[in-house]
């Protein structure tokens, strides 16, 4: 079964079409990178799955759910983590994983031990028991993170996931997103770091003002452009500027 099936997916605010039409698959197991400039769509799309925009147009499903007319259920398969990551400022990062906690229903025992482990990995030390208002980005980025692993998700959505995080936090992070594929789980992943593509990606998704440039692993990238520089392909895919409408 697919984790993800997106079918001629729109999304237009006022007279921007920040996504035009997108077609996509994803399979258990996978990492998939969605590479692109600043306000190529890639942050709608996330929230597009997420739930947290309405769609203009198009259908997502979620393990064959459909999000429009099963939006809870489609939602309690999917872990979030956004660009700005929130915490409320007045709970520590323990309360805040004890809140979500709740929110899931799970219960204290079955995660406790599960989310010190994770605590140490990230080496998140006594700030968990801080304000987060005290936090800096990465450190929220690294509590929410923790999140992910409470009501163990089969569509992991991740929006920019190393703005903020020091070198060696970003090896940890980089290691737990392969460790989730191998548990079978599904990474969306949205970045413009074109390095991190390559080091992560099972495949690649480019987009450029809304448009899908092309889908595949970074070989079939290099081979139908017929030039072995990424980079220089990705530059090329993602020249035009962004276009404010549709035809
Ligand atoms: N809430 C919004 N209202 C109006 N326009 C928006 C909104 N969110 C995004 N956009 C526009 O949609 C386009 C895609 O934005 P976004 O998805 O944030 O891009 P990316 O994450 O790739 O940088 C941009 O032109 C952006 O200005
Ligand atoms: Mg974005």
């Amino acid at each position: 079964m697919k984790t993800l099936v997106i079918k001629n997916l729109k999304k237009k605010f006022s007279d921007v079409w920040a996504v035009k039409n997108l077609n996509l698959e994803l399979n258990p197991g996978e990492i998939f990178v969605l590479l692109g400039p600043n306000g190529a769509g890639k942050t709608t799309t996330l929230k597009l799955i997420a739930g947290l925009l309405h769609l203009t147009d198009g259908e997502i499903y979620i393990k064959e759910i459909d999000i429009k007319k099963e939006p809870i259920k489609a939602k309690s398969l999917i872990g979030y983590i956004p660009d700005e990551p929130f915490i409320y400022n007045k709970l520590t990062g323990r309360e805040f994983i004890n809140f979500i906690a709740g929110i899931y229903k799970i219960k204290r025992e079955n995660y406790e031990k599960k989310m010190e482990d994770l605590f140490k990995k990230f080496e998140i030390g006594d700030w968990i028991d801080e304000f987060s208002e005290s936090y800096s980005h990465g450190m929220k980025q690294k509590v929410i993170m923790c999140q992910l692993f409470l009501h163990n998700p089969d569509l992991i959505l991740i929006d920019e996931p190393l703005v903020g995080l020091d070198p060696k936090s970003s090896k940890t992070v980089r290691e737990c997103f392969f460790d989730l594929k191998n548990k079978g789980k599904t990474l969306f992943i949205c970045t413009h770091t074109l390095s991190f593509a390559k080091e992560i990606a099972s495949r690649i998704g480019i987009i450029n003002a809304g448009e899908l440039k092309f889908i595949g692993s970074l070989e079939e990238l290099s081979r139908i452009s017929g030039a072995k520089d990424i980079e220089e392909i990705y530059l090329k895919l993602t020249e035009e500027s962004v276009s404010v409408d549709i035809k």
